[in-house]
């Protein structure tokens, strides 16, 4: 099965997706969180510069822009197609309703007339090849029939859907159901996302939807770093990669000039989905959480992994593993 590991604004960034790979090789794409251009179709620096290539051309990355006509998103693509990417993806799924009022991300979904006039554009002079990840539809995902005719229209690199509809958040269950005739229809490649984080529940993926060959993976993979590994019948998460890798992380934002405080803001961010590995240490979870320097914050790491709490076997969402819920915030 072709896995790949999802865009998360806040949490993939690129030596995130590097060390991951060096450390974790079991993903065969992975996607960058979406860059935003203006009106105008530029981008930031600081965006532009998180999606270099120099040091590993052949990385499987796939970048994202989310724009809502196409003047921009060319004007985007054509930058990134001049670092070297031969595919690029459109985001249709992004639910923040600052986004969406804007008529970007998963806003579109509601409006046809204006996702066409955006996919017209698009396809009639496209940089590089242009894949899709969307959502199943705005209020519902009985819409997904409606948008599944537009998308058909057009030559689409792939067609990644999360499962679920712009309502849903990331909270609703997902239509495995509504999906299920999806692939058929297309004549591109289609990946199916939403809500595997264990091995379980790909086993059920599979089973309601056996001929499936494309997965993307989100919080699983931020939960379990291991987990395109354990998918694919290797060894589970062990303590000392996990630790080796957040060390690896936390020098390598130090060194690249973020503050300590920002540093620690972002290993937070990792920790959101870590803490399943730890069920039952919420004390020193808290510890972890508290931290305000490096010193304490290593030193709260170090009490969670000596505590002989951790669980390989917990996975996001504690639906195998733990079953208690965990608090979302400290
Ligand atoms: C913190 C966070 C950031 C995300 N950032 C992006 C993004 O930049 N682009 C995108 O297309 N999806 C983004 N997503 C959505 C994920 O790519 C994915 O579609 C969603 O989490 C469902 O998959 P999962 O159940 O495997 O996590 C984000 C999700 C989260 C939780």
């Amino acid at each position: 099965m072709f896995m790949s590991f999802a865009p998360m604004e806040g949490v993939t960034g690129a030596a995130y997706r590097r060390i991951h790979r060096q450390m974790f090789p079991g993903a065969d794409r992975y996607y960058a969180p979406f860059v935003s251009p203006d009106t105008a179709g530029t981008v930031k620096r600081s965006q532009l510069e998180a999606l270099r290539r120099d040091e590993d051309p052949e990385f499987p990355l796939v970048p994202q822009i989310l724009a809502n006509n196409a003047a921009s998103f060319l004007a985007a693509a054509r930058r990134l197609a001049d670092l070297g990417y031969g595919e690029i993806n459109l985001n249709l799924g992004c639910p923040s309703g600052t986004v969406a009022a804007k008529h970007k991300g998963a806003g579109l979904l509601a409006d046809a007339d204006a996702l066409r006039r955006l996919l017209d554009g698009i396809f009639a002079q496209p940089p590089a090849a242009v894949s899709v990840k969307t959502r199943m539809g705005w209020a519902s995902t009985a819409e997904f029939p409606a948008l599944l005719e537009i998308f058909r229209a057009y030559p689409l690199a792939e067609l990644i859907v999360h499962a679920r509809d712009r309502a849903g958040m990331y909270r609703s269950d997902p239509d495995v159901g509504g999906f299920a005739s999806v692939p058929a229809l297309c004549p591109f490649p289609v990946c199916y996302n939403g809500n595997v984080f264990s091995p379980a529940d790909l086993a059920r993926l599979r089973s309601a939807l056996p001929g499936l060959e494309r997965v993307m993976i989100g919080r699983g993979a931020a939960a379990d770093p291991a987990l395109f590994r354990l998918l694919r019948g290797g060894d589970p998460l062990g303590a000392g990669e996990l630790r080796a890798f957040l060390d690896a992380l936390l020098d390598e934002a130090l060194s690249s000039g973020l503050s300590p405080v920002y540093a620690l803001s972002r290993m937070k961010e990792l920790w959101y989905y870590l803490r399943w590995k730890f069920p039952g240490c919420d004390k020193e979870l808290k510890a972890v959480f508290k931290s305000r320097r490096i010193e304490n914050y290593r030193a709260a790491l170090d009490a969670l992994f000596d505590g002989g709490g951790f669980d390989p076997y917990s996975f996001y969402g504690s639906r195998d593993g733990y079953t208690k819920e965990m608090p979302l915030s400290f």
